[in-house]
């Protein structure tokens, strides 16, 4: 007969019943589809982000006096349709109306490129009940006056200006392209991060030869960038004094298997859900379930970190990036 096993860990602090996360996208922003994914085992939901343009157009009530110049382009128009269907109020009383009819923790989302006043919504998110905050954090470095120093300094400002106004557990969620990855991701934590999320997956743009216009490169791209956050979620267990969720590519429970052995307290899954429904979320709980079982493990602490750089007997296999030794000889 099976053992039981128990799912639970923490993550920020938080009580999760299983590290399996939603990660933010259009299917959390609804109270039913919520519901649904803690019926089926999620150990927690981060909420579809809102945009640091859309808090400040929104609060500014002063939608034609802006323009193009203080965004990223195109955005101004987006956030004046996007705002239509989805305000800050909206989000405060959706943040409200989960704590009252779920029992999972529940993450806020801000998606944001600038330390401004917008942070004072990051408390707004707290007041209304979220467990904690996620950043998502996109700055592409094209000024050709600004060194990677500066970028940098304008996360840290950020991560600080909002951690001063909240009291709740702060994640950040960032991109793989800073020059010097582990001494980066080490300062946002001593800014304030309590947990780092690795890797947003960006809009990516596409070229459409028949039509000559530059298009998206699509999103659902399930199992998108997972070895690179395996690669860095091993190294970064070793390297940080704080909690690590990994994102991108994670479709199943082996999947989860790896990146809690590589070091991850969480995993965030997203792409899968679109493709295979909400109820797969049960199915990667069971696979999960079914290794644990299969090799004695009672409790995800058992094995957490078992497999990162600094445990594994090769920790050279982390850090190989040249494949010609890998692949002398094959034609
Ligand atoms: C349709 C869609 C919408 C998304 N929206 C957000 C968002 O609002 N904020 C955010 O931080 N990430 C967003 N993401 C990124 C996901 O949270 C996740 O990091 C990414 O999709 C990689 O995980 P996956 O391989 O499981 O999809 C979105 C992804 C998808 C597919």
């Amino acid at each position: 007969m099976k053992k039981e096993v128990d799912l639970s860990c923490t993550y920020m602090g938080l009580q999760l019943k299983s590290p399996i996360i939603v990660g933010s996208c259009g299917l959390t922003n609804s109270l039913e589809k919520i519901q649904q994914m803690e019926e089926c085992g999620a150990g927690a939901v981060v909420l579809k982000s809102i945009f640091e343009e859309q808090i400040i157009v929104e609060t500014s009530h002063a939608y034609k006096e802006l323009d193009d110049s203080y965004m990223h382009s195109g955005a101004l128009d987006y956030i004046k349709n996007y705002t239509e269907i989805a305000s800050y109020e909206k989000y405060t009383n959706l943040i409200s109306q989960l704590k009252k009819s779920t029992h999972i923790p529940i993450i806020g989302s801000i998606n944001c490129v600038s330390d401004g006043d917008w942070v004072n919504f990051a408390k707004r998110m707290q007041d209304a009940g979220a467990d904690a905050l996620e950043l998502n954090i996109s700055l592409l470095p094209i000024d050709d006056d600004k060194t990677s120093k500066e970028y940098e300094e304008k996360y840290i400002r950020i991560i600080r200006h909002v951690k001063e106004n909240i009291s709740i557990p702060l994640a950040v969620k960032i991109s793989p392209y800073f020059s010097s990855l582990v001494k980066v991701l080490q300062t946002f934590t001593y800014s304030g991060a309590n947990a780092l999320v690795l890797f947003n997956r960006p809009y990516e743009p596409d070229i459409d030869i028949e039509n000559m216009k530059v298009t998206s490169a699509g999103i659902h791209k399930e199992g998108k960038g997972f070895h690179s956050v395996l690669r860095w979620i091993s190294i970064m267990n070793d390297h940080v004094d704080a909690d690590l969720s990994a994102t991108s590519g994670i479709v199943s429970g082996k999947d989860v298997v790896k990146q809690l052995l590589a070091g991850a307290d969480t995993v965030q899954i997203v792409s899968v859900l679109y493709n295979k429904g909400i109820g797969h979320i049960k199915t990667v709980r069971e696979e999960l379930t079914d290794w644990m079982q299969r090799h004695q493990y009672q409790k995800i602490a058992d094995f957490k970190g078992k497999m990162s750089y600094k445990n594994v007997q090769d920790p050279n296999a982390y850090l190989r990036v040249q494949f010609m030794k890998y692949f002398a000889g094959i034609e």
